[in-house]
């Protein structure tokens, strides 16, 4: 059995939910797609922003700019992806659908172009693995939210 690199399969990954929203759009009667296609990528988001991107900012240096940007269209993913869960339906989803799936197209093009290839060089391969199995295996945490999405928080003084 010949292993897929870490690379193919957040790309796979990212074509699964892809195909999740486009099963959705021609269907807009059956919600388990779009269900299906959200909770996978607020998880590859977390799998992306909790370990692969650190891992890669601390490995080299220089990807730490374009992982800032990842950071930022992330969160405006979260936020589609919020608004889409609270209205799935109608022209206000069908046009959250469409900027959805038009973040997406620019966002990971960028990830598979810039950072992905990276992560098949720099990173060993133990590490690589558990990220693998992550993708096939792991949970999101309960009300986890992603980096730059999260309320500013104030000192909570006394
Ligand atoms: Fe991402
Ligand atoms: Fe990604």
């Amino acid at each position: 059995m010949g292993t897929e690199s870490l690379a193919a399969a957040l790309e796979r990954e990212h074509h699964e939910i892809d195909e999740g929203i486009a099963a959705f759009a021609a269907s807009p009667r059956n919600p388990q797609p779009l269900a299906r296609a959200i909770r996978a990528l607020r998880r590859h988001i977390y799998l992306e922003e909790e370990f692969l991107f650190p891992l890669l900012g601390e490995a080299e240096p220089a990807l730490r700019a374009p992982v800032f940007v990842m950071l930022r269209e992330h969160a405006q993913i979260w936020n589609t992806l919020d608004a889409l869960e609270r209205e799935p339906g109608g022209s206000t989803g069908h046009a959250l659908r469409r900027q959805l799936t038009s973040q997406l197209l620019h966002h990971n093009l960028k990830e598979e172009r810039v950072l992905y290839p990276r992560a098949d060089d720099t990173l060993p391969p133990s590490v690589a693995g558990r990220l693998r199995a992550f993708l096939s295996s792991g949970e999101l945490p309960e009300g986890w939210v992603c980096v730059k999405a999260r309320p500013v928080t104030r000192n909570a003084g006394g």
